[in-house]
């Protein structure tokens, strides 16, 4: 028996939330290990809909211990409104159920201002489609050491110094930007003001991780983003600000490599982008349209559309080689039902020369035209199939050519947004 880790292999929102939430049956300990509320999972189970964006996945099971580990940005009010929210809906979230990691870095009103003013002063090129979360400024805060930690707000005299040093860096930037200035005994209050609320759950993650290890308790390592959002390892700069790849797990979260286990990649049977940057699949035409309706492509998080196209073996090669994926759960398939036929991305194009892989070279990245090879699709419904006799030869074949393409072997299938709507092919916490 072995530990998982969850990654997104494409640009995100393959269905992490979901995939998560199934596997959590079978968790001690689910924790996030990056990322911030910039993520956006949505979980249905029994047509209840529940969406998070900074609490684990595991939340809404009941007996299991949710985590967000030192490698998440955490937005304190953010946090507590999600949680207010989820309560609503019936979910029991205490001190118990929730740790989050005292020494994670806070994401402050002024990193969303910032986040939010460069994105505004940003053109052509230089415009990322971020979240608009603070996500990227909160981690250059936090690389540049001057970043406030939860354990920070529980000492009135520290946090006044963290500002100070916080603001004498950001308030001559804002004034350069032509936005005000970060109002100092303000947010000193804010930040007061929501202390009591967040220090209960504040504590410390790795003792929690390195108890579950001696009593072999089970351990689900939960990705935000995917691998092309990589900082190092994806479409940069049109990423996010941190490392999505699996190895962040143990860093995030605060225990050894040797401790996160299995690799196991979400994946859409299809891609798609929510922002700017490269896209070598896009189709920006009816066959997008028909993804974007049938998929629901919508942003959880800012309800943007999210750009569809068809499924890249190129680039989720790549995802599952940087990521040492052992196996990958395809989510989706059932968006595919009823496509005459279906293309899947087996080689780039650029300037005549052929590429087996995403070269790094932005120039290069814009370049990319795509070889593809087209294969019959299949008329019959997969929505909601719970085993794989239930499906369609051609679906079969289309899986299998993913898997030969990618070089990665399918662990589980995804067939709706529902959580029992899912096929286990090779368990993962069998290793
Ligand atoms: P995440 O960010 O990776 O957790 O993914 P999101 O939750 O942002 O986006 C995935 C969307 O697809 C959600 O609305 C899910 O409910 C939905 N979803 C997940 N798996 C499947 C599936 O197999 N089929 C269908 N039709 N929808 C799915
Ligand atoms: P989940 O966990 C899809 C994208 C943004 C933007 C880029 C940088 O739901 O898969 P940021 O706000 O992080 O600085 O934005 O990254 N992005 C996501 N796209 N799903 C996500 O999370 C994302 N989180 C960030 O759209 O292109
Ligand atoms: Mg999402």
């Amino acid at each position: 028996m072995t530990n998982v880790v969850v990654v997104g292999s494409q640009w995100g929102d393959e269905g992490k939330g979901k995939i998560v939430d199934w596997l959590s049956e079978r968790a001690d300990v689910v924790v996030r290990f990056q990322g911030g509320h910039n993520a956006g999972h949505t979980l249905v189970i029994d047509k209840e809909v529940y969406k998070l964006s900074l609490l684990p996945s595991g939340i809404v099971r009941k007996g299991k211990k949710s985590v967000i580990g030192n490698g998440v940005v955490v937005d304190p009010w953010a946090l507590i409104g999600e949680i207010d929210r989820i309560r609503e809906q019936g979910v029991e979230i205490t001190p118990d159920s929730l740790m989050v990691a005292e020494n994670a870095a806070l994401i402050l009103p002024v990193h969303r201002n910032v986040d939010l003013a460069r994105e505004k002063a940003a053109g052509g090129n230089a415009k990322i489609g971020t979240t608009g979360r603070g996500i990227g400024p909160a981690y250059e805060d936090k690389v540049a050491r001057r970043a406030v930690r939860v354990c920070d707000l529980a000492d009135r005299e520290l946090l006044e110094e963290r500002i100070d040093h916080l603001l004498a860096h950001h308030n001559p930037l804002l004034k350069g930007l032509g936005e005000p200035e970060v109002d100092r005994e303000a947010l000193i209050q804010e930040l007061l003001d929501i202390a009591p609320k967040v220090l209960p759950y504040a504590g410390v993650v790795w003792k929690v991780l390195d108890k579950a290890r001696q009593e072999g308790q089970w351990v689900l390592f939960e990705g935000a983003q995917g691998l092309m959002l990589d900082v190092d390892h994806g479409t940069y700069p049109f990423v996010t600000s941190s490392n999505t790849a699996p190895g962040q797990a143990a860093t995030g979260a605060g225990c050894g490599p040797r401790n996160t286990g299995y690799i196991l990649g979400i994946t859409k049977a299809y891609t798609t982008r929510v922002g700017e940057g490269p896209f070598p699949t896009e189709q920006d035409n009816d066959v997008g349209q028909k993804l974007g309706e049938r998929g629901h492509e919508f942003g959880t998080v800012t309800g943007r559309k999210r750009r569809c196209g068809w499924f890249d073996a190129v680039m989720v090669r790549q995802a599952a080689k940087v990521a040492g994926m052992d196996g990958i759960a395809l989510t989706k398939l059932d968006v595919l039902d009823g496509f005459e036929e279906i293309k899947i991305c087996t080689g780039y194009k650029i300037d005549g020369k052929e590429y087996d892989h995403l070269p790094a070279a932005t120039g290069l990245q814009r370049k990319v035209e795509p070889i593809y090879e087209t294969m019959p699709g299949w008329s019959e419904s997969t929505f909601g199939a719970r085993s794989w006799a239930e499906l369609p030869a051609q679906a079969i074949k289309y899986i299998r050519r993913v898997e030969e393409l990618i070089e990665t072997p399918v662990a589980i299938l995804s067939t709706s947004p529902e959580r029992e709507d899912t096929v286990l092919v090779r368990d993962p916490f069998e290793g």
